[in-house]
């Protein structure tokens, strides 16, 4: 499935005005514009076991729809240094690296460096800092960390163009400042629900939805690990008590899905 996914990407034509986009699992997305732009966020391509001795089951649950050799994107986006998301063994497999563009927090770029990324490829962003590359601008938005062992979160307000503005919330824990500085009105929200290890649960996520008005709210991060997995039914339920209005889509993994769909 491999080389054959990355080579529907590669040629599927995005019509005018509108975003395509492949979740493959956790928070990985590839986007792709009409002019042709590619971005992937949160890549997690492997099996990369957890350095934490405790005793939980962080094996992924599906096989990678994409090998890291074969991944071919114009930039390479993390939203934070947690392997699920900046993922070493993903990084260190790439076979593009000198001509993709790596993009996040600190901590994220250090990852890349020492995993062989050239430093001019390497573009360093924090909350509210923007990306420009072709027709994609990619801005960095406010995430409130999760734990006390990466305090540089982030998510991202996507736009190709004058396409659909879609907002990923990367990991982040509740607050008000994540609802007050999220992008308001977007087309779609990208956001986990998975309520373990201080992430949004489904329904501070349905809150988010409830503050910020999406046309669309997509739910992530609750189908890699088993021991950090949700049912995003609930998600769903919680959108219809507390945002009635904001329609529910559930992605089916490496299946291209393009916004707007009417
Ligand atoms: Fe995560």
């Amino acid at each position: 499935m491999s080389a054959l996914l990355m080579d529907e990407i590669r040629a599927f034509q995005v019509p005018a005005g509108k975003v395509a986009l492949w979740w493959l699992g956790q928070m990985g997305f590839i986007f792709k514009s009409p002019a042709g732009t590619t971005l992937g966020v949160d890549l997690y391509l492997t099996d990369t076991p957890s350095s934490s001795q405790r005793p939980l089951d962080l094996n992924r649950c599906f096989p990678s729809p994409i090998e890291p050799e074969d991944l071919d994107v114009d930039v390479f986006a993390c939203t934070h240094n947690h392997r699920d998301h900046t993922d070493p063994g993903t990084i260190a497999r790439l076979s593009r690296k000198d001509s993709m563009l790596f993009a996040g927090p600190a901590p994220s770029c250090e990852t890349f460096r020492r995993l062989g990324v050239p430093s001019d490829r390497i573009r360093m962003l924090w909350a509210g800092a923007e990306l420009e590359h072709a027709d994609l601008r990619l801005r960095a938005t406010f995430a409130l960390p999760t734990d006390p062992g990466d305090l540089n979160h982030l998510g991202y307000a996507i736009r190709f163009a004058d396409g659909p503005l879609i907002y990923l919330t990367g990991d982040t824990a509740w607050h008000e400042l994540v609802a007050e500085a999220a992008p308001q009105q977007p087309d779609v929200l990208i956001t986990c629900i998975n309520g373990g290890f201080a992430n949004l649960c489904h329904w501070e996520a349905a809150g988010l939805a409830a503050r910020i008005r999406p046309k669309v709210a997509i739910p992530c991060h609750y189908d890699m690990f088993p021991d950090n997995a949700a049912d995003p039914r609930q998600f769903r339920a919680a959108l219809v008590i507390r945002a009635p209005g904001v329609r529910y889509q559930q992605l089916e993994r490496g299946r291209v899905w393009v916004y707007p769909d009417e």
